[in-house]
């Protein structure tokens, strides 16, 4: 222990901000201490400078107050924090992997529909899914034919962006969608046979999901949902390291922080139920993360780290939204939780000391 190192796989945006400690929302200090609790040196690295064939990196480590780039054998375990669209970038992971190096939440973004497939697959999770298809001219009508309220949602969207709601009235199909500004919804008239030609265009030609809108409780008559943050800690046992709700700015259906949400400790739920159905809630929601991480790590390799949005509904019931392989966990800190905000760093760290201690074998099984 001590002088043992682990990897901080990063973007390189966010690596180059590291000597001027301007990582965006990463809180670098905090992987800082979440490593030393763990008797580990963190490296923080990108793809481009590890070389597979020699086995060696260049990583920035702390030296004093400043960060130095440093010429170092690849780290054995490495948490990755970074998207990689490519196939190149996914190529390389899968070689260093291949090669003994233990990569953890080695994909850190998985389409909403692949997610969506495996959940609905597990009859125990499936009752807690909202009905979904993926966008087609005929899968649209039949969701509109049994459905009075609709989210249509990017496959690979994330903080809010390319969200929509085709919600009927008395008068009919209303679609609001966010204006050119994008500070304020618009909500158009549609006439279900013929679809504007834009709309067409974005939800046809490319991947999109069609989703029964969960009627989510309400906070000041804005509808809420909670971030759970759900991870692998020490003995690589998974376990909800925190939440936090998000509330939907004025006028919106979106909760997301990105988007202008508040968020708020989950004391909060008590003004928005009766207090004995908000604490029914929170275990419900607790309890479902878990089943869900679960599953989905039995289905996907070395997951470790979750950010679950939970819709409820005003009866308590809980709604699997979506969940993020490479969470936000600054929403921690601005709802004033900052141990728990600290401890999203930690878990981690302590699982990547459990598959430093036990190796290979280990990261082979789970
Ligand atoms: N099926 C749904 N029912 C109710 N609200 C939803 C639904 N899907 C999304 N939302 C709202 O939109 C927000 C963003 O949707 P989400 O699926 O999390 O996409 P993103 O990856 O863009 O965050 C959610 O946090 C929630 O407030
Ligand atoms: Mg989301």
């Amino acid at each position: 222990m001590g002088q043992d190192h682990v990897g901080i796989l990063l973007n390189s945006s966010m690596y180059r901000g590291i000597p001027q400690r301007k990582t965006g929302q990463e809180s670098i200090s905090n992987y800082e201490k979440a490593a030393r609790t763990n008797g580990f040196i963190p490296c923080f690295l990108r793809l481009g400078d590890i070389d597979t064939r020699k086995n060696y990196s260049i990583a920035y480590i702390r030296k004093g107050h400043d960060y130095a780039r440093v010429s170092m054998p690849t780290p054995k375990v490495i948490h990755n924090r970074a998207l990689y669209p490519e196939l190149s970038a996914q190529r390389k992971i899968h070689s260093l992997a291949a090669q003994g190096t233990i990569i953890f939440n080695r994909n850190n973004r998985y389409g909403k529909d692949v997610i969506h497939r495996l959940l609905q697959e597990n009859p125990s999770l499936s009752h807690c899914l909202p009905a979904t298809v993926e966008a087609a001219p005929s899968s649209l009508s039949c969701m509109m034919a049994q459905y009075d309220d609709l989210i249509l949602k990017p496959v690979r969207g994330s903080v809010g962006q390319g969200i929509m709601r085709l919600q009927r009235d008395c008068l009919g199909w209303g679609l609001t969608y966010p204006s050119k500004t994008k500070k304020a919804w618009i909500t158009d008239r549609i006439d279900q046979a013929k679809l504007p030609a834009w709309l067409h265009r974005q939800i046809f030609d490319t991947p999109y999901l069609v989703q029964e809108r969960i009627p989510l409780a309400e906070y000041d008559s804005s509808p809420l949902d909670l971030r759970v943050s759900v991870q692998r800690g020490a003995l690589g046992a998974w376990g909800v390291t925190g939440m936090f709700l998000k509330v939907a700015p004025k006028n919106s259906f979106i909760s997301n922080i990105a988007k202008g949400a508040s968020v708020y400790p989950t004391q909060l739920l008590a003004k928005c139920f009766p207090s004995k159905l908000a604490a029914d809630a929170l275990c419900r929601v607790e309890a479902l993360s878990l089943s869900i991480a679960r599953y989905l790590s039995s289905r996907l390799p070395l997951l470790a780290d979750l950010g679950m949005d939970i819709g409820l509904t005003q009866s308590g019931k809980p709604y699997f939204i979506e969940c993020n392989g490479r969470d936000q966990r600054y929403g921690f800190r601005k709802a004033g939780l900052s141990e728990i905000w600290q401890d999203t760093y930690n878990k981690p760290m302590a699982f990547a000391r459990y598959l430093y201690d036990n190796g290979i074998l280990i990261s082979s099984l789970i």
